[in-house]
Order: C-alpha cells, then structure tokens, then sequence
C-alpha cells in the first residue's frame, strides 16, 4: 500500500519548521498515587460505572512517571524538534490552591531539561483537562474562583519552568472540557446542564485571558497562546435548514471560541440560541479574553456534516472510517486553516494535534499500520496547502507519541505513532513512526524555536 503514501515535497515547509509529537499527563504518567500528587477529576470520573468504555483508568496508563528518560529517548529517535506534553495541576499543586508539590514540580523540571539536552523544543500545555477534585468540589469551571485559582497555578509552573520552554499553552480544547464534561457528561466531571457548561466555557477562556496578562507581567518570555479543536461544518444539502443547523453548529464549535479570543465577542446568533443559558459575563471580561496570543494551536481529526435534524452518519459518506467512528477528510485541514486565517487575525498557527486510532496488531515485532500511515502523510500534505495558501502555519505535532488512555474509550483505541504492550510497557516504533522519522529526515534545518529559543537554548 506504499504507493498510496503521497511524497511530500520537502520544500513544501520552510525551515525552522517545527515538526512534534504530543501527549497529555493524564493520558500517559500513571503514578496516580505516587510523589504526592492530588486527585484530578479524570480519577474520580472513572470510578463512575459505565463512565469508561473498557472500566479502566490513568492510575497505571504508559508508566511514563516512572519511564519519562527512555520516553525521551524515543521521542528524540524519531527527529522531531518539539515534544508537546502538559504539566498534572494535581502533581504540582494537589489542592488547587496553596501548597506546591516539590517532587510533581521536580518531575517536569527533569523532564524539560531533558528536552533541551536532546534539542527538542518543550512546549508545555497548563490544562489538558485534569483539574484538582479539590476545586471541582468547590465548583470547578462553573465557578469564577477557578479562574484565580489557575492564574496562581499558571505563574507558579511558569516560573519554574517558564525560561526552557518553547511554549505555554494555557487551556487544551476549552469546548471539550466545557460542552463534553457539563453539557453531554461524558467526560469529566460528568455535569449534564447547559448553562453550567457555558459558565464553564467562558471561565475557561477569561481564566486563559488572565494567565496570559499575568504570564506577561512575569517577564516569561515563552510563545503564549490556546489550543482549540475546531473542524469545517458542513451543510447536509444546500436546503435552507440544513445551511441554518450547520452555521449554529459552526457557532458551538469554532465562532464561540476563535469570536471572544480575536474579536472580543460572544457570536450574536449562539447567544440567542442559548438564551437563558448563555453565561453571565462581567464588565471587562470579553476584553481579557482577547488578550493579545502568539499562536493558536489547532486540533484536527475530522469534519461534521450536519442536516437540520442533526449530524449526518460518517459511515454514509462511503469515505474511510478510523476506529473511533471519525471520517477520514485531510481536505477539510486546508479548508479549516484557510478560513481561519480569513476571518481572524491570528499571528501565527500549530496544528497541535492530528492522529488516528486504528486497531494495530503487533507482530513479530512490527505494526504495520499503513492506515495511520497514510492518514498522517496526506495530512501533513494538506498542512503543505494552506502553507502555501499563505496560513502563518509554523509546526505540526501527531496525536500522539504513544498509544495512552483514550479518556471516556479507554485503552481500546490506540493514536500512537508508538505501540504499547501494556502487560510489559514496552514501545515498539509503528510503521508510521518509521515513516515520519524517514519523512523528518528529509527536513530542513530543525531548529527548535522559530526564533532560536530565546532566552534558554
Ligand atoms: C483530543 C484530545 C487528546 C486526545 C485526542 C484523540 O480531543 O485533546 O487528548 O484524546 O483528542
């Protein structure tokens, strides 16, 4: 199936590029218990029954805690020149609030260094979902204490680690963890209330606005800036209604976020339709949101057709389906990042996240994963259109370095480029690892910040 692996032209991407691969804490560290790290709400969430597909949990996950060096040197086999990983608030502050976690803190501390020894740029996310049960039983998103509670919990990492850093990444998909984990509930902390999930959303993105302006003021000197999912929404038909349901969905997913964070506005048509469940939002609020950024990272895995009664079945489209139910649609990438740079002035963009889980099967020691394959090469070659459209693109990480736990699916779907056998914990490079090593091979110069890391390397 080789010769459905499209060549990308290597001029396709200028040099400094920044070329990565990504992970998440809860997803990979395990060491639930360990060092005297605090409960998030994913630890509580999956005790719930039913709550995950296969009943499992991140207490144990890849081991990563304990394997982090060797990770590291599988993560600099394969020639990137950026590791996206994110710091446990739980590891670091147990509570939320008030005392720090020397050992959690020493952990990212090595793990950077780490980095830097290999010259591969860090580029730390602050949020990727695991907030402190403490301050979920005090309210969690919903509450504006929260808020205050994450520019500490921002300022404190930041300024441990803030100098080796390529960047800071305040929150990771803001709509997952406010319409996932409050509006539908199937992802902690499991709340099923609108108005409480759209609280939530716009906590999220004032407390992002305020970290940044704190982040600032500290003199931290990383690249700051959000990592959203967003996908091009589709109309079913050109049917009046079915135009109508896509541009609210369109509004849901992508204008309530990129409207506040580059135009310091709610979008006028989802206010409306929330109604008495759109936010309260204070005098000043919208113009932290827009806080000035220096990137937006952009997580990509599919588009949504939706027709007035709702979103279409993927599998009618005839196209190919990855192990989660999601279309295979790399066109939809170039689309999205066009029409971002279009109608928002962003400075400059990542795709932070694009993978696909298919069921890999190991043998004599080889994957052969030729759809996860192709998957990532005709997306990178759809990253290469809008390049060239001129989208201020400036890297490309793959979701993800391992297979890890897949949140509410658990460890039944498998994103690493890396296979893990988790009775051993052994890794074994996938075939698409072998191709995006090869493929990296080919770059151009990799340094690791666009503009030389600054301070550190
Ligand atoms: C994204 C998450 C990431 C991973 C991928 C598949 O929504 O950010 O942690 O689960 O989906």
């Amino acid at each position: 199936m080789l010769e459905s692996i499209p060549q990308i032209h290597s001029t396709a991407f200028p040099e400094g590029f920044i070329w990565g691969v990504a992970t998440s804490a809860y997803q990979i560290e395990g060491a639930a218990a360990e060092d005297g790290r605090g409960a998030s709400i994913w630890d509580t969430f999956c005790r719930l029954p039913g709550a995950i597909a296969d009943g499992s949990n991140g207490d144990v996950a890849c081991e990563h805690y304990r394997r982090w060096a060797t990770d590291l040197e599988l993560i600099a086999s394969l020639g990137v020149n950026a590791y996206r990983f994110s710091v446990a608030w739980p590891r670091v502050q147990p509570l939320g609030e008030g005392a720090w976690n020397a050992k959690g803190m020493a952990f990212y501390d090595r793990l950077v260094d780490g980095l830097l020894e290999r010259g591969i740029g860090a580029h730390l996310t602050l949020n990727h979902w695991d907030l402190p049960q403490a301050l979920q039983d005090k309210g969690g998103w919903a509450s504006r204490d929260t808020v205050h509670r994450f520019v500490e919990y921002a300022c404190g990492v930041a300024q441990r680690l803030g100098d080796r850093v390529v960047s800071i990444t305040t929150h990771n998909e803001p709509f997952v963890q406010s319409i996932l984990g409050h509006e539908s509930g199937i992802f902690a902390p499991g709340v099923r209330d609108r108005g409480v999930a759209m609280q939530a959303a716009h906590h999220l993105l004032l407390s992002h606005g305020m970290a940044v302006q704190a982040l600032r003021t500290l003199g931290i000197r990383s690249d700051l800036g959000i990592v959203l999912n967003l996908a091009p929404i589709q109309a079913a038909s050109g049917a009046a209604e079915d135009r109508a349901r896509a541009h609210l969905e369109d509004g849901r997913l992508v204008r309530w976020y990129m409207d506040p964070l580059f135009k310091a506005a709610y979008p006028e048509d989802v206010l409306a339709f929330l109604g008495q469940d759109a936010p309260r939002i204070e005098h000043g609020d919208m113009a932290i949101v827009a806080t000035p950024i220096d990137f937006l990272g952009v997580n990509y895995y599919s588009r949504a057709v939706f027709s007035a009664s709702g979103p279409q079945d993927p599998h009618d489209s005839g196209a190919e389906i990855t192990d989660m139910g999601w279309e295979v649609y790399p066109e939809g990438l170039t689309e999205l990042l066009v029409r971002l740079h279009r109608d928002y002035a962003i400075p400059a963009l990542y795709v932070t996240e694009n993978g696909a889980a298919f069921k890999d099967q190991l043998v004599n020691g080889r994957v052969h994963d030729t759809a996860r394959m192709r998957y990532i090469a005709n997306h990178i070659a759809a990253v290469g259109k809008a390049l060239h459209q001129g989208v201020p693109l400036r890297g490309f990480m793959v979701w993800s370095l391992l297979d890890n736990f897949e949140w509410a699916s658990g460890y039944a779907k498998r994103f690493g480029i890396v296979h893990v056998d988790y009775q051993t914990q052994r890794r074994t490079l996938k075939d698409s690892a072998l191709w995006y090593q090869n493929f990296l091979s080919s770059q151009p110069d990799k340094s690791v910040a666009p503009d030389g890391l600054r301070a550190a390397a």
